[in-house]
């Protein structure tokens, strides 16, 4: 409680914002807790107050006054086609914003599937160019929290780890941090038994379907997903994509566009 709050610039490329919407409704802990005493999100394009250049000079401000010290966290990914055109942040590239920030952060945290393995603007044909960020930064350490997006109690998570602990989390050799990507959707299911009987929905209309079989032959990627969603679920634990009858399709996994159709094996 007496450590002082952990800068934290927050870049936004590629993306859609929903990481930033998951990360909002943390209830465990509470985002207002993450941020009024664990972080000081100091810039972030989306919840600041300030824009514009105002909020650019508070940028280069926190870079100067605590160098070596931020944690840079990045929702999104790096399109660098044609100089990095696709994504213009204060009248420069998001690439050469990235890449300016990242020189003197402490750490990096890639937030969702965007900014840890490139997610649908780097999905074939990938008109832009775009790639996850670890392409881009190489010589800092990166906590990749994939998932599109990522369950808000793991994004808060990985912040109470490196505010409390002073160190990142341990990862995996994907660079998730074990704690919430070590096992499997399907090792938790509470549809596991139905899988483990040979009693699969066959068409998402039958009666498999209302009884809640299991949804592998409906294109569940959940024994190749790793995630927390059957453990801690969303929305405050109310549920997750397979509770409300939809195959997991794989979304914290890399290049989980390609690997589509969603709905076949
Ligand atoms: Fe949006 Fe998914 Fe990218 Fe997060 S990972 S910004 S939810 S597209
Ligand atoms: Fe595994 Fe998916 Fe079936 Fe659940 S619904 S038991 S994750 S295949
Ligand atoms: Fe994504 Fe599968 Fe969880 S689709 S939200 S990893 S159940």
């Amino acid at each position: 409680e007496t450590k002082p709050r952990t800068p934290v610039i927050w870049l936004h490329g590629l993306e859609c914002t929903c990481c930033t919407e998951s990360f909002i409704r943390s209830s465990h802990p509470i985002v207002a807790d993450v941020i009024m005493n664990m972080i000081s999100l100091d810039y972030d394009d989306t919840l600041s107050a300030a824009a514009g250049h105002q909020l650019e000079a508070v940028r280069k401000q926190i870079m100067k006054d605590y160098k070596g010290q931020y944690i840079l966290a990045v929702e999104g990914n790096v399109p660098t086609k044609d100089d990095g055109m696709y994504c213009i942040i204060g009248g420069d590239s998001f690439q050469n914003v990235l890449k300016e920030t990242a020189a003197d952060a402490a750490a990096v945290i890639a937030w969702g599937a965007c900014a840890s393995f490139g997610c649908v603007q780097n999905a074939k044909p990938n008109p832009t160019g775009a790639q996850p960020i670890d392409k881009i930064i190489k010589d800092k350490p990166i906590v990749k929290v994939p998932g599109c997006p990522p369950i808000a109690e793991v994004m808060t998570g990985v912040i109470t780890h490196v505010h409390t602990f002073g160190e990142l989390p341990e990862l995996d050799r994907m660079g998730r941090p074990k704690a919430f990507y070590n096992t499997r959707i399907h090792d938790k299911c509470y549809r596991r038994s139905f899988f483990d009987a040979g009693m699969f929905v066959e068409s998402f209309d039958d009666e498999s379907t209302r009884k809640g079989w299991c949804l592998y032959k409906m294109g569940c990627k959940g024994p190749t997903t790793y995630n927390s969603c059957s453990k801690i679920q969303w929305n405050e634990g109310t549920s997750f994509p397979i509770g409300s009858g939809h195959p997991c399709i794989g979304c914290s996994e890399p290049n989980f566009w390609d690997k589509g159709p969603f709905y076949t094996r």
